[in-house]
């Protein structure tokens, strides 16, 4: 027995600079963390953040991408009892790689096991236990435990991330979790003490806050200045014709003349991220030896999970990792190494028409809010460029935000669905945004005008 623990602990120090036999970070990574965790402008501003979380039961906190929202608020929060009064701190996030990632990140933080204290829950993956207390979710999946359990007893308080994306599914949960309050705010009224109230928090580096205050009923918006890291903007002096090519010209011009750092490059769909990878794994081949070699790595919503998170891993030295990804990368991530954006200013966006009652996935120029959290993706570990291929006159023709998924979709997939699952609340559900539905008059919004 002896042999085997003293083999254990061995095993432990030889690992010090990445983490123990269960995956948990120890010695100089810990200390690493600690160090970019004080570093980041959301601790600065931590005391006062609680302060104003504590004053309210829903509150709106916007802060600059990479200031440490999604990693560092929910540790705050769940460190303070008043807040959580012992129940689960369930953060949400629009991607299922986000969540995977991002849990990660926070286990690693608080220096347990993953699945323990920190899990995730996502569609046929659950790595969440008894222990969990913060645990990050899809927004589907929280839209569902809120039908399996209407009061989300569970969950003292929920965080709703990343809510400027205005996914079907994030505007539904949005107004399913102010239900959830109310009914939990009515069952105390009725009952007395019975459930702790629900606290909410919406979070984004990119929202349309007065929309977002307005919908919960006036709660306060916070704002949280403070840059982690500059990011040098670049335009094309001229609008590129194929910005397919273009993209390819520039990921080798940053190759061959920028510092180390690694590439992620926005692009609209799988189609084009193989078609690029391949033209890039082509060039590579024939790259001068005095450059560093590519690593191409690509990232799109139909790629297997296990593919997906390989864009994560770091590439061997004299390589240079270059992800080529739709906008599943655009918000939440922090892929390690990546010092250099380069923006397509486009996306795939399904839009319905009406009239023929066809769904039509189109390229479409991205908002603002967009092309700032592509931007963001390039200075969170030290400072970045973003190369963008459209000319800087373009930007003030853009959009401010994303226009929200329940404006410019067919519906009647999803009344349906939800009608199925509770055929009763969905009379009462509050939406942020309302569309004219005239093929379902059977859709009333409930108490929303
Ligand atoms: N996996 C990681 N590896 C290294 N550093 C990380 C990792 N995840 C986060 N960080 C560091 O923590 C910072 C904060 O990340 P976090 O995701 O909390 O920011 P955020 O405010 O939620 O940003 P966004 O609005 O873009 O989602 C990052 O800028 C980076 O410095
Ligand atoms: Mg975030």
């Amino acid at each position: 027995m002896e042999a085997k623990s003293g083999e254990k602990r061995r095993r432990g120090d030889a690992s010090t600079s990445r983490g123990n036999d269960r995956g948990v970070p120890t010695g100089a990574k810990r200390d690493e963390i600690d160090r970019v965790r004080k570093s980041l402008p959301i601790y600065r501003a931590k005391d006062k953040l609680m302060e104003e979380i504590r004053r309210s039961e829903t509150i709106i906190i916007i802060g600059e991408t990479g200031s440490g929202k999604t990693t560092q608020i929910p540790q705050y929060v769940y460190n303070d009892i008043t807040l959580t009064n012992g129940l689960m701190v369930g953060v949400t996030q629009p991607r299922r790689v986000a969540a995977v990632s991002v849990s990660q990140r926070v286990a690693d933080e608080t220096g347990t096991e993953h699945g323990k204290l920190v899990g995730y829950a996502i569609r046929f993956e659950d790595v969440s236990s008894e222990e969990t207390r913060i645990k990050f979710l899809t927004d589907g999946m929280l839209l569902r435990e809120a039908v399996a359990d209407p009061f989300l007893k569970k969950y003292g308080v929920i965080m709703i991330d990343e809510a400027h994306e205005r996914t079907l599914q994030t505007d539904f949960l949005l107004g399913t979790i102010k239900g959830v309050q109310r009914r939990r705010r009515e069952e105390r009224d009725r009952r007395g003490q019975t459930l702790p109230p629900l606290r909410i928090i919406v979070m984004s580096a990119t929202l349309e806050a007065s929309s977002f205050s307005k919908f919960f009923d006036g709660a306060p918006v916070v704002y949280s200045r403070g840059r982690t890291f500059p990011v040098e903007m670049y335009y094309t002096e001229e609008p590129e014709e194929d910005y397919l090519d273009a993209a390819m010209l520039t990921v080798l011009q940053v190759n061959a003349e920028e510092a180390p750092g690694d590439v992620l490059v926005f692009l609209t769909g799988q189609e084009e991220i193989e078609s690029l990878g391949r033209m890039l794994r082509e060039r590579a081949a024939k790259l001068p030896s005095d450059v560093p070699r590519l690593n191409v790595r690509l990232l799109f919503a139909a790629l297997p999970p296990e593919e997906q998170m390989k864009v994560f891993e770091t590439t061997p030295p004299g390589t240079r990792k270059v992800v080529l990804a739709t906008n599943i990368a655009e918000t939440s991530l922090t892929i390690n190494g990546i010092r250099y954006v380069i923006d397509s200013g486009l996306s795939k966006m399904r839009i319905h028409h009406p009239r023929s009652g066809v769904d039509e996935l189109a390229i479409t120029p991205i908002a603002q809010s967009q092309a700032q959290q592509r931007a963001g993706r390039a200075g969170r570990e030290a400072a970045g460029k973003c190369f963008r291929l459209y000319t800087e006159e373009v930007m003030p023709s853009l959009e401010r935000y994303v226009k929200p998924e329940l404006l410019r979709t067919n519906l009647s997939g999803v009344v349906l669905q939800l009608k199925v699952r509770s055929p009763k609340r969905l009379r009462t559900l509050s939406v942020l945004t309302l569309q004219t539905i005239n093929s379902f008059n059977y859709f009333s919004t409930g108490d929303e005008s």
